[in-house]
């Protein structure tokens, strides 16, 4: 197969690429009135191939629902990929690496649930970043085995591959009208962010590790795109060395793909973003230069195209029932009772606000009406009331002993309560201390952070549920 590359013609044929950038934002982007994809360069009768992109998704599955705001999720994603779709048939579908946030059995099933989604959607590579690898190399085997989508990496090497499916890198076909055109997907992962004291792989640097790979698949393919899991730096060093790739896609630390664009030679590196909240879309085209005239003199600034996945595109119902299958595995499996707990404050016991509401009497029934009061309820409405990442901030004490554990076993301890700002209450309540129970501002932001409650202000949110004053 003959390349088709607009660095280094090997025939006379060449691929350019064209990248619509769309600084949309959510409420008043340039984008409104559009649908996304609209504006790809249909007037152009060459064959083109939409890179669809994104990774960095650091256990983000869904938005929690806590405040209007909050972009991306799974179901989101789907439903503008189908939409996406709809519009054409030449597609790749690529995931930088990152499913989980933490290590621990909920991002187990997370991790799963995550990669089970990617293949439904029709990913065709996902590379692996220090986030899947800390999940262990056992899952990692098990997860590269059943999954639907390819596990990319080109510099972890040594795996047993009798335990392992995971390629140094694919090559997927792209059927267009005119031809077909073969895009080689290759994938690294920074040893600087592995840990591998305790990781039983070898992370070789990308650099030496891409090398040999690149010169077998130069010739081998037309397009060739990097999923570079290390930061931009680093991805843009790989760049100077290897002008044959066309398109790198980075991570790490930059919230969305149309922040940062960087043009190294004839190689484009654009991050990942974050979160899953931006999906970002590059447009590959080819030309041959067949008639012979230069048809192809598309040298217009490059472009991504990034879209917000706001309320503007519905849940779609196959990725929501994974979702809810996940819900149930956490609640099956018991998850909230083997949260990981600490020593409460001061070695104290937390004990419900029924204690206080007998000396405190005004101030509880006031309370009683605030939405803290029913933010666990919350939580059964939303069908999350199994899941200790929601739980944490919707009950007393879940991360400590003495605190929430189930809603059988410490029935008392549901909602935001009384200890969940003023501390564990055991000592006051025989002390009747005046100085029990300082709250500041900084109580309220181990909640009220900017994921949960992009808008609060202090002055603004206590004015809402100020404690009325006590009777003496
Ligand atoms: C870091 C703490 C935190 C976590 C974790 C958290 N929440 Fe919340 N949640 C909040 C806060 C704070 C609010 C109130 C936000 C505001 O009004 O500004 C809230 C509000 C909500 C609301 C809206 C309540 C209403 O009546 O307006 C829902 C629904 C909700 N959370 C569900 C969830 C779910 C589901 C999860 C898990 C996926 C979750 N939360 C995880 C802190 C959290
Ligand atoms: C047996 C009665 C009693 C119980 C139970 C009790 N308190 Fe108190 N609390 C008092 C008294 C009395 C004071 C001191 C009031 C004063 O001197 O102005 C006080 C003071 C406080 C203060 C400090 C007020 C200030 O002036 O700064 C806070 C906060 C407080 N209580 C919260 C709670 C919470 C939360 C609980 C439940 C965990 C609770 N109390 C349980 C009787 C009680
Ligand atoms: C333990 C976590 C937590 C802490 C601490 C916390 N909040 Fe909240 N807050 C929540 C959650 C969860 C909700 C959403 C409750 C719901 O509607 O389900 C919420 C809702 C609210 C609301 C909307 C309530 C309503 O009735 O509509 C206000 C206002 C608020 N919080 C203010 C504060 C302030 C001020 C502080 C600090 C003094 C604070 N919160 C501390 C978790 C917390
Ligand atoms: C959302 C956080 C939050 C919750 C929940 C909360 N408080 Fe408070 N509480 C505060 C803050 C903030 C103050 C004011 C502190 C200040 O002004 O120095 C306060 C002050 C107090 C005071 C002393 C001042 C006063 O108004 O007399 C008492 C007593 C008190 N709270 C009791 C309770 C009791 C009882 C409950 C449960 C029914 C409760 N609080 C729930 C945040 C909270």
């Amino acid at each position: 197969m003959t390349r088709i590359n607009s660095k280094i013609s090997v025939v006379k044929a060449f691929v350019f690429v064209s990248l619509l950038l769309i600084l949309s934002n959510q409420g008043c982007n340039s984008q409104s009135g559009k649908e996304p994809g609209d504006s790809l360069n249909k007037a152009s009768p060459s064959p083109t191939i939409h890179v669809v992109f994104t990774g960095e998704e650091n256990g983000y599955l869904e938005p929690c629902g806590c405040s209007e705001v909050q972009l991306g999720g799974f179901p989101k994603r789907h439903t503008l990929i189908n939409h996406l779709r709809g519009k054409d048939e030449n597609w790749i579908l690529l995931s930088l690496g990152d499913l989980p946030g933490k290590v621990g059995r909920q991002d187990e099933i997370k991790m799963e649930t995550a990669l089970d989604a990617l293949g439904r959607m029709g990913y065709v590579a996902h590379n692996i970043g220090e986030k899947d690898l800390n999940m262990g190399i056992d899952l990692l085997g098990y997860l590269s085995q059943i999954s639907n989508v390819d596990f990319v990496s080109s510099n972890i090497v040594d795996l047993d591959t009798s335990a392992f499916n995971i390629k140094p890198y694919i090559i997927k076909e792209i059927k267009t009208e005119e031809s077909i055109l073969k895009v080689g997907i290759l994938g690294i992962v920074s040893p600087e962010l592995i840990e591998s004291a305790y990781l039983d792989v070898t992370v070789v640097d990308p650099v030496l590790a891409l090398k040999p790979l690149l010169s077998d698949l130069y010739d081998k393919t037309d397009i060739l795109i990097l999923l570079s899991h290390a930061e931009m730096e680093e991805s843009i060093k790989i760049a100077e060395v290897y002008p044959e790739l066309d398109l790198i896609i980075s991570g790490h630390l930059v919230d969305r793909p149309d922040l940062y664009l960087k043009k190294v030679d004839n190689t484009y590196v654009i991050p990942v973003g974050e979160k899953g909240k931006y999906v970002g879309k590059i447009t590959l085209s080819t030309r041959r230069k067949e008639s012979g005239e230069d048809e192809h003199v598309n040298s217009s600034s490059p472009a991504i195209e990034t879209t917000p996945l706001d309320g503007k595109f519905e849940d779609s119902s196959e990725i929501t029932m994974l979702l809810e299958i996940y819900q149930e595995r956490l609640k099956d499996e018991e998850l909230l009772a083997q949260v990981f707990k600490s020593d409460p404050p001061s070695n104290l016991t937390y004990i419900g606000n029924d204690d206080c509401a007998a000396c405190h009497n005004k101030i509880f029934k006031h309370w009683e009406e605030t939405g803290h009061a029913s933010a666990y309820e919350t939580l059964v409405k939303a069908e999350h009331e199994y899941d200790p990442e929601c739980v944490e901030c919707h009950v007393i004490g879940l991360n400590y002993f003495t605190g929430f554990e189930t809603i059988e076993s410490t029935p008392a301890l549901k909602g935001v309560g009384c200890e969940s700002c003023h501390g564990p209450g055991s000592d006051h309540k025989e002390t009747l201390s005046k100085d029990y129970g300082k709250v500041g501002i900084e109580n309220c932001e181990i909640c009220h952070n900017d994921e949960h409650s992009p808008h609060f202000e202090f002055e603004e949110y206590w004015q809402k549920i100020k404690h009325p004053a006590e009777e003496k």
